[in-house]
């Protein structure tokens, strides 16, 4: 057992990725918190308490496990968790941060409360468990910790909130292991891919149906959307640099699915101009060098419309 004698925060521990996590960590030998309190997909409450469920499973099979129904985004409860574990237990050495939910509308309709939801679930509540955590871990000289960002820290249509709070992870992981490069802590992301009620909804499958139907998918690509891909696959990674043999690790990006690991880096400096005399631009200089040098023949992020053509009905067609 690799975790033998660990503390562990598993957050969103009762469903999908974090579940499976909390399950592979006690597996190993890893006292774990399973921090759940049972919301819906949008963050509702529910009646549901499924943290209670992944404790007993862990405990039928012989592992160590508690339950606690607070929201990460309370970040005195939260603190009141860890400040509990390192007064009861000596010492707090793993956080995975898998807890989220989704409110998806495009910018224009999404309401603040909407925008504020999400943003404090994902990115104040990974902070929150973090800012606490760390506190204790840097007097220990040991720590580590995974969080969650998702592929949609590029962008995504209909979730700019989502993809605010994922992008924001990216950087707040990085922070925290450039400001724990002198201890045995390390802080890592994970951008997953896997089939659970947040990703894979009667929406998603229909919309795939339809795209089929009106071939723009082949058979065989329709057929590959319709292997699952559980939440089980993306548990040994994460477990992985949860031991203190990934101690070399820290402040990376990893995409992870069912037989798939890659690496993200972003930041790199990709075109440049350079001012040679007094270093001041001026806007007629960028007239010119920004479309026929900085920006020609790079890859847009997204293909524009002609803007004499924007707003057409043609335009409208094309993307749609
Ligand atoms: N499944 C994917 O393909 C995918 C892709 C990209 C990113 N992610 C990210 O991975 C993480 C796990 O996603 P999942 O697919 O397992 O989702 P899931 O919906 O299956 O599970 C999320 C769990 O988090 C819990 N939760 C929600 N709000 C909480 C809160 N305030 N405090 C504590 N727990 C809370 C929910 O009750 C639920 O049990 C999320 O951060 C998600 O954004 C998942």
């Amino acid at each position: 057992m690799k975790l033998q004698g660990r503390t562990a925060i598993v957050t969103g521990a009762g469903r999908g990725i974090g579940r499976e996590v909390a399950l592979l960590l006690a597996e190993e030998g890893a006292h774990v918190w399973a921090v759940d309190p049972g919301v819906g997909r949008g963050g509702e409450e529910t009646e549901d308490r499924p943290a209670d469920e992944v404790v007993a499973e862990i405990r039928d099979r012989g592992g160590k496990a508690e339950a606690c129904y607070d929201t990460v985004s309370d970040f005195d409860k939260m603190g009141e968790l860890v400040n509990g574990i390192v007064r009861d237990h000596g010492k707090i050495d793993i956080v995975v941060n898998t807890a989220g939910v989704l409110r998806e509308r495009m910018i224009w309709n999404m309401t603040e409360d909407e925008f504020d939801m999400v943003i404090n679930v994902h990115l104040k509540g990974h902070w929150n468990l973090c800012h606490h955590a760390v506190r204790h871990m840097r007097k220990a000289n040991y720590g580590r910790i995974v969080n969650f960002a998702s592929d949609a820290f590029k962008g995504s249509v209909g979730q700019c909130n989502y993809a605010a709070a994922k992008g924001g992870i990216i950087s707040l992981t990085r922070s925290i292991a450039k400001e724990t490069q002198r201890n045995d802590i390390t802080c890592n992301v994970i951008c997953p891919a896997a089939d659970t009620r947040m990703t894979l909804t009667e929406a998603v499958k229909a919309n795939r149906q339809r795209k089929y139907e009106a071939g723009l998918m082949t058979k065989e690509q329709y057929e590959r959307t319709m292997i699952f891909r559980g939440p089980e696959h993306i548990a040994p990674m994460v477990a992985y640099l949860t031991t203190p043999e990934s101690w070399a690790i820290s402040g990376q990006n990893f995409h992870i699915e069912m037989g798939k690991i890659h690496t993200y880096y972003y930041g790199e400096e990709q075109r440049g101009l350079v001012h040679g005399a007094d270093g001041m631009f001026t806007l007629d200089e960028l007239m010119s060098a920004v479309p026929n040098s900085l920006m020609n023949g790079l890859e847009p992020i997204v293909p524009k419309t002609d803007p004499a053509l924007a707003g057409s009905e043609d335009a409208k067609a094309k993307s749609a």
